[in-house]
């Protein structure tokens, strides 16, 4: 087994409203992931993927709130950090991260090596100009951009160009984990691709240590990591090796965001399910027992009156159903 980089133990984080509601969107989620390694976290619209990518980060600003667990980066546990101690020590470098639609967040007015600098300077303030901006060209020609970006402003830089400039900046200071929140969701096919491998790239040239993909699409993960987690109403209900998760699903909730999808060795998959019906519970008063129940076609009465534990398979792989996995293949089988 490799060394771990991320090791996360029954993590617990909830916003707190305006009208001081609770919305319990991260309810005990435990992950680890080793050197060279990548995950992808899947699931659903409101399943609370991105505030699982915030509360990674240990930086908790209203109305996110930390509640309890362990996150431990490289050995050292951050949960609980003040948030200047989190800026300091752990952002950039321990755990850098890419938000959601980030490439359009970059401040129009400012040249892409100003940003470059900015985020040395939090860690390295006396790092001269022109170390700075060696570095950033060593970086920039790894990810496939001209030299000549770092003069540019974001404005004048197509949407891949851009996406990868916020994938340099992010990773500058070779982080141990990388969060990605679909990085490639508002891009175009090549681009997307081309987004993943220069990823990719990066971790296997050391510059990054392991990775977290956040995607509300499960197919794409097949091919980009080795691991995937899908999350449903804050929790996560099904754990395994990505080929798994995509050709052996055995969660029903998994299994539904299949769906009809193209692998390209493999070819289209018979499952016509394309959309689950029915709608994700509410956060704020989350369902006693299995939270999919009301919308699985194989629940009993049940599955609703009782905590569902989740099965760890010798293999690593684990799922949250009540149903055993010998149950589960056989009514899959009947269908
Ligand atoms: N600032 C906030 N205040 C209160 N509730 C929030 C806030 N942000 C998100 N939520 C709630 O937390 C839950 C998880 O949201 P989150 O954004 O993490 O989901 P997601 O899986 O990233 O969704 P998407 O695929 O749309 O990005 C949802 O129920 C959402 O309504
Ligand atoms: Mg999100």
């Amino acid at each position: 087994m490799g060394k771990v980089m991320l090791e996360v133990k029954n993590l617990k984080t909830k916003y707190v409203t305006r009208l001081r509601e609770d919305v319990y969107a991260v309810d005990g989620v435990s992950l680890k992931i080793e050197e060279g390694k990548s995950l992808g976290v899947a699931g659903e619209s409101g399943c609370g993927k991105s505030t699982l990518a915030l509360s990674l980060m240990g930086y908790y600003f209203p109305p996110l709130h930390y509640m309890s667990g362990d996150i431990i980066v490289d050995g050292k546990n951050i949960s609980g950090m003040k948030p200047d101690d989190v800026r300091r020590n752990v952002l950039g470098t321990e755990i850098a991260y890419i938000p959601q639609a980030a490439m359009n967040a970059l401040n129009p007015t400012q040249k892409i090596i100003r940003f470059i600098e900015d985020v040395i300077h939090v860690h390295d303030p006396g790092m001269s100009k022109k170390d700075v901006y060696d570095l950033a060209k060593e970086r920039f020609g790894i990810l496939g951009l001209p030299e000549e970006v770092l003069q540019k402003h974001a404005v004048e830089l197509s949407g891949g160009m851009k996406q990868r400039t916020v994938i340099a900046i992010s990773t500058i200071l070779s982080p141990k984990v990388l969060i990605a929140d679909e990085p490639s969701s508002a891009l175009d096919v090549t681009s997307q691709k081309m987004v993943i491998k220069m990823m990719r790239d990066l971790m296997d040239k050391g510059y990054i240590k392991s990775m977290i993909f956040i995607t509300h699409e499960l197919p794409l993960l097949y091919n980009v990591t080795d691991d995937i987690m899908v999350m449903y109403a804050g929790q996560i209900v099904e754990k395994g090796s990505a080929r798994e998760m995509v050709f052996d699903p055995l969660h029903p909730y998994t299994k539904g965001l299949m769906g009809s999808i193209i692998v390209p060795e493999e070819g289209v998959r018979e499952n016509k399910l394309t959309a689950i019906p029915g709608t994700p519970p509410n956060l704020k008063h989350p369902p006693k027992g299995c939270r999919f129940a009301d919308r699985c076609k194989y629940a009993t009465p049940t599955c609703s009156g009782m905590e569902v534990p989740t099965i760890e398979m010798p293999n690593g792989r684990e799922y949250r159903c009540l149903m055993s996995e010998r149950k589960i293949r056989e009514v899959y089988e009947n269908e």
